[in-house]
């Protein structure tokens, strides 16, 4: 039986045990995934014991995903542009970090709500972990041009310098100078843990825009109602966990889980 483990703190919450049992049972893999509660100091040394015990790999969630990033011997180029590590394989040869985050979204927005971002205006809020760990691939998947605000401009305007190269128009602006009539607005900060609506002006929005927040149950409930109310399709960040959860998985396993009766399993259980 291969080992993993979701390495975070806190960790208890993390619906990712559940889901990895479901795909190893719908792929008949033989495998264990636990919760792993690493010490805020003591991360590495929680992650070196697990793989001397044996384990094949783990993901990591907060606040580590930097850590990880410094601590893996070797990146996959999208581990490499978002500059975080959710994902990791052990080896004998060393330890390789990989990021999931920006799939998982993208596959959530195009295959599961059935919006493919080919030449759409996206926006994206929040130039923190979570903005920077999908911006490749959002622009991988080649929108018309993506727009980053954030609270503190230099971060979005650093952020848009570091990915300028990939060939996508990118603008980075202040909160309150966010572009009017997006087709998709993420919302990667954050501010909902706090219960506010909207970091921006419901002016980004227009009927039928997708409106997603990437987190899920009552933190993201405000974002929600707030784009629902404007006339935009909400959307929770569930089905961005399942997919990064499924690209994990297959970047391990070799096999690709059917995400939908797992995404739907879980939404029951909420
Ligand atoms: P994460 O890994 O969740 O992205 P982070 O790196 O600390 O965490 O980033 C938090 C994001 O939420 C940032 O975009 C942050 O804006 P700043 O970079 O200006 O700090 C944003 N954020 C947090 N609280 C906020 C608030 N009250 N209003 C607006 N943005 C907020």
């Amino acid at each position: 039986t291969d080992r993993y483990a979701v390495v975070g703190n806190p960790v208890e919450h993390s619906r990712s045990p559940a889901i990895h049992a479901m795909f190893a049972e719908q792929t008949d893999q033989d495998l264990s995934y636990e919760r792993l509660l690493a010490p805020l100091d003591g991360f590495e040394a929680t992650l070196r014991a697990f793989a001397a015990a044996g384990a094949s790999g783990c993901n990591i969630t907060v606040p580590f995903k930097f850590e990880a990033f410094r601590l893996a011997a070797m990146h996959s180029e999208r581990a490499q542009l978002a500059g975080a590590v959710n994902t990791m394989r052990f080896d004998a040869a060393g330890w390789t970090g990989d990021n999931t985050d920006g799939a998982g979204l993208i596959n959530d927005i195009q295959r599961n709500a059935g919006r493919p971002l080919a030449g759409l205006r996206v926006l994206l809020i929040g130039a923190g972990g979570a903005g920077a760990g999908v911006l490749g691939s959002l622009i991988a998947a080649k929108p018309a041009n993506v727009t980053i605000v954030n609270r503190s401009v230099d971060k979005a305007e650093a952020l848009a310098a570091s990915h300028a190269h990939l060939g996508v128009p990118l603008r980075a602006a202040a909160l309150a100078d966010a572009p009017a009539e997006q087709d998709v607005v993420i919302n990667a900060t954050s501010t909902s843990l706090a219960g506010a609506a909207s970091p921006v002006d419901s002016r980004v929005l227009k009927p039928g825009s997708l409106a997603l927040d990437m987190m899920y149950g009552p933190k993201a409930q405000g974002f929600l109602d707030w784009a629902a109310a404007h006339g935009a399709e909400p959307r929770d960040g569930l089905g961005m966990l399942v997919e990064q959860a499924a690209e994990a998985f297959f970047s391990w396993r070799g096999v690709r889980p059917d995400t939908a009766p797992v995404l739907a399993a879980l939404r029951a259980s909420l």
